[in-house]
């Protein structure tokens, strides 16, 4: 599919009013997204887990203007208050994605969103907002065509969404997502995130993510700027180069079940990712002392007990931490006396892999 099949033609229906609410997931990489060129298409392939409980449920409500308006009509509540400094960001994503949903321009609209997990605890919103009111608009076109087919729904949700975050487009469905295009996927698109395709093991299918809260506080460095920080980077190339090769290898991990080879893929992207951003110009860190000893403290559990648990992290401080369900119970003992100390007041979030957003 192409950049044109989402320009819609001329609506058979015409629409007064309606509400529509979606949850959508958080997600979370193995291998790393960082960098993009024009219109938030990423330099690499990245393939993530889609989480469960940490989302964002977005309701829209939508009245048919009597004058279609020259600008983007809508107000926006965050936890059942006017937010009005999130409206810029809101209205970015409108512009960028008028050309292939016309009709957002002719609805006064109402937008109502919260998370499950608590604001500001440095887990990124975006993909799960933005994946949220992606499918909230999806659902409005729709409406006004009856015609389109689950899996356009889906492909153009996506597809949204990752004009609003990249991340995003990897939020739809669960429960491994590819966006970009690789060699070895079918269908990988740089457009939108598609379902892993290819043979993946149960024990990945039920996958944990304990997220350890290590730095509550706002990011020093936007992911945005982040990314546009690999333009002109050193080590760019051959960053984007070892993405594909990292995926390649995890196709044959999530077929056999190496877990060895799992670990140390997705360690060594997430030391990559933070690696990048450490050599970039300017530099910045942004994990904490305590990312650190969380670290240190993983690789000395997992060396004395066998248990596979590793840890990935995403642009900032917290730490997330994966494992095959059968090891839970022994790592979640672990993580409560040794690691949540290291954590912003004792806060983690227990998390596993789910299977997309819903419609509510
Ligand atoms: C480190 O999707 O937040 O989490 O496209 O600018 O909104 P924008 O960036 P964003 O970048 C996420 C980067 C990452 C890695 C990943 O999720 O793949």
């Amino acid at each position: 599919m192409c950049e044109q099949d989402f320009i819609p033609g001329e609506f058979q229906k015409s629409v007064q009013s309606g509400k529509v609410t979606w949850q959508s997931p958080s997600n979370i990489a193995l291998v790393k997204y960082w960098g993009k060129k024009k219109n938030q298409i990423p330099a690499n392939p990245s393939v993530s887990f889609t989480l469960k409980n940490c989302k964002t449920i977005t309701t829209m409500e939508f009245q048919k203007k009597e004058i279609k308006g020259e600008d983007f009509d809508f107000e926006l509540f965050f936890e059942g208050k006017k937010k009005d400094d999130f409206k810029p960001k809101i209205t970015r994503f409108f512009e960028r994605i008028e050309k292939y949903t016309p009709f957002l321009k002719d609805y006064e609209l109402v937008i109502q969103t919260e998370n499950t997990f608590p604001h500001s605890s440095g887990i990124a919103s975006s993909a799960s907002g933005m994946s949220a009111l992606a499918l909230c608009v999806m659902s409005l076109e729709k409406e006004l065509n009856p015609e389109i087919t689950e899996d356009y729904f889906l492909k153009k949700a996506s597809f949204l969404a990752r004009l609003g975050s990249g991340s995003a487009c990897r939020s739809i469905e669960g429960e491994l997502i590819e966006w970009g295009e690789h060699k070895t996927t079918a269908g990988s698109s740089d457009l939108f995130g598609i379902k892993y395709p290819n043979k993946v093991l149960e024990v990945f299918k039920s996958y944990q993510d304990t997220i350890l809260l290590v730095d509550k506080g706002q990011k020093q460095v936007s992911s945005t700027l982040g990314h546009n920080l690999m333009h002109g980077h050193s080590f760019a190339e051959a960053r984007f180069e070892q993405a594909h090769a990292n995926l390649e290898k995890l196709q044959a991990v999530f077929e056999t079940g190496n877990l060895p080879e799992f670990i140390k893929i997705v360690e060594s992207e997430a030391l990559t990712l933070h690696a990048m951003m450490m050599s970039s110009e300017p530099y910045f860190i942004l994990m904490k002392p305590n990312t650190l000893e969380i670290i240190n403290r993983i690789w000395g559990f997992r060396e004395s007990t066998g248990v596979p648990v590793c840890f990935t992290l995403d642009a900032g401080a917290n730490v997330h931490v994966l494992y095959p369900k059968r090891h839970k119970e022994e790592v979640l003992e672990f993580i409560k006396n040794e690691l949540v100390a290291y954590c912003e007041k004792g806060q983690y979030i227990c998390d596993s892999i789910g299977k997309g957003a819903e419609k509510l």
